[in-house]
């Protein structure tokens, strides 16, 4: 893939210089921290600048020092907060990707402290929050990706390289992507004129289950065929889940595998489906053969959501709802005050970036699914059960997991000691976006048949990924045959 420099931004105390140094090494590139040349050109440091040329002075030394940064091509640059104004904010949308590396004001708080930092604004807490708070803005508009700057360094840096791009316009980037390979695009017809580009092919299927077959998969593969794709050329996957899987399956596959970039179009690609790597078809049951097979880069425009029918906009976000219970924090409060539908841009931008950095992080730490990765079936384990017996399309899977949702929380309640508030508010807004609670008229046998199932593979019983609170999961927990039974009937019963 063309390499472009990689520029971290994010507050005091989020690790850019730290994670800058791992990821340079990771990348086989150098490091550098901005104001570091500021004041190696200066021969000067910043309060002698600020003093002999003013802030003026300070500002137009650190644009001139980024933009022959930018020029001198691939690299880690970490840059100020204050850098980041017009025309310099211009420039790194050219050349650039820019990382925002979100820290909260606590975490910041406490490791500036710890680091015995001098700056001025390092000693006084409540000026440190308040720019903190106002900083965010302007990290959020000038990011082409943001990834939660929490966990340790080698975490976070790893991170950044599985992290997709979300943000208005993100398509721009397909064309420095693809370069000068040769590049199919295989498009879900709903979108097939918002993707711009020119490919060597366009092929533009239905979106939904059918594209996950055996027959649409084979006539993905003939696509590629008469293409005359090569393993240096590109698949680009723009849609739904349903065509990132399938097309992202074709790519794994043909010709023992070329890469591929993904364009989610539907929430629950943007939040979910197109991260991570897993693709694959459905033959026997769901999902039942597939490979791990991860994108070059992920390009999320939440743009392209606005067209979404209300039912598919509800079914991600039921996604949304799981990933806030887990994460917890500001992606819980944001999910808690969603009002029904997509919202405005930049609400739907900060909700993708949070659910989809919140997935990338699970990703990266357990990508063969063998420990936390199982966070993320919260929900799914009666969810499937559900959907199973609804039948593929009887409802959606995003409605079948809200139903999952509900009955996992009252099993933590029952468990694990969750406050039971907990339920009754995830029910109500659950509720609140048109998303059913209970599958009623199910039966409950058939439902725990499929949920046993759906475990014999997994070698025996069902195991619940249940919460002690919101953002404290737990996962591999039995509780039991009664009270899943119990669960069960009550997820098929008429809603309260
Ligand atoms: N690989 C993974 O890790 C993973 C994770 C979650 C879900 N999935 C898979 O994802 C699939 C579900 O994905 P989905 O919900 O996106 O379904 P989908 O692909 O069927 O898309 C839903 C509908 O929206 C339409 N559509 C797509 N983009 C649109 C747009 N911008 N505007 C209007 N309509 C648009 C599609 O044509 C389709 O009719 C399932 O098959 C599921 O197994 C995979
Ligand atoms: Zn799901």
């Amino acid at each position: 893939m063309a390499m472009r420099p990689l520029v971290l931004v994010g507050f005091m105390g989020a690790g850019k210089t730290t994670v800058g140094g791992l990821l340079a090494d990771l990348l086989g590139t150098s490091f550098v921290d901005a104001d570091d040349v500021v004041t190696a050109t200066a021969g000067m440091d910043v309060p002698a600048i600020f003093a002999a040329e003013g802030e003026g002075g300070f500002r137009a030394r650190a644009r001139d020092a980024i933009a022959s940064l930018l020029a001198a091509g691939p690299g880690v640059i970490a840059l100020g907060g204050g850098a980041l104004r017009e025309p310099t904010i211009d420039r790194l949308r050219e050349a650039a990707t820019v990382v925002w590396l979100d820290v909260d004001a606590d975490t910041a708080w406490a490791r500036v402290q710890v680091d015995g930092d001098r700056r001025p604004l390092a000693r006084d807490e409540d000026r440190f929050r308040a720019l903190h708070a106002e900083r965010r803005a302007i990290y959020a508009g000038a990011a082409d990706n943001h990834v939660d700057a929490t966990p340790a360094a080698a975490a976070v840096a790893a991170a950044v390289l599985g992290s997709p791009i979300v943000r208005p316009g993100a398509l721009d980037r397909l064309d420095g992507l693809v370069g000068d390979r040769r590049a199919a695009l295989i498009v879900d017809d709903e979108v097939v004129d918002r993707i711009p580009g020119a490919f060597a092919v366009r092929f533009a299927i239905e979106g939904g289950e059918a594209a996950k077959s055996v027959d649409g998969i084979a006539r993905l593969w003939h696509a590629l065929a008469d293409a005359d794709l090569e393993r240096r050329d590109l698949v680009v996957a723009a849609g739904g889940g349903t065509v990132t899987d399938a097309a992202g399956f074709a790519a794994a596959s043909f010709r023992r595998g070329i890469p591929w970039l993904a364009v989610p179009t539907t929430l629950v690609g943007q939040v979910d489906a197109a991260i991570g790597g897993k693709t694959g078809i459905n033959v026997a049951t769901k999902n039942d053969v597939g490979a791990f097979h991860l994108p070059r880069a992920v390009l999320c425009d939440p743009t392209l959501l606005d067209t979404l029918s209300p039912r598919q906009w509800a079914a991600g976000f039921a996604e949304a709802v799981k990933t806030g219970l887990l994460a917890g924090g500001r992606l819980h409060r944001l999910c808690a005050g969603w009002e029904p539908g997509p919202g405005t841009v930049e609400a739907r931008t900060d909700l993708v970036r949070l659910c989809s950095s919140y997935k990338v992080r699970v990703v990266t730490e357990d990508p063969r699914e063998q420990g936390i990765r199982a966070f993320l079936n919260l929900g799914h384990t009666i969810g499937h059960g559900v959907e199973a017996v609804a039948g593929y399309g009887g409802l959606l899977h995003g409605e079948a997991i809200a139903v999952g949702l509900a009955a996992a929380l009252w099993l933590s309640v029952q468990v694990r000691g969750l406050d039971p508030a907990v339920l009754a508010d995830t029910e109500a807004l659950l509720v609140r976006h048109g998303l059913p609670i209970r599958a009623t008229g199910l039966a409950a046998d058939a439902v725990g048949a499929a949920m046993r199932g759906d475990k014999k593979r997994a070698g025996g019983r069902p195991r619940f990924v249940l919460l002690d609170a919101v953002g404290a999961p737990v996962h591999g927990i039995d509780p039991g045959d009664e009270l899943i039974a119990r669960a069960v009937e009550r997820a098929v019963s008429s809603a309260p």
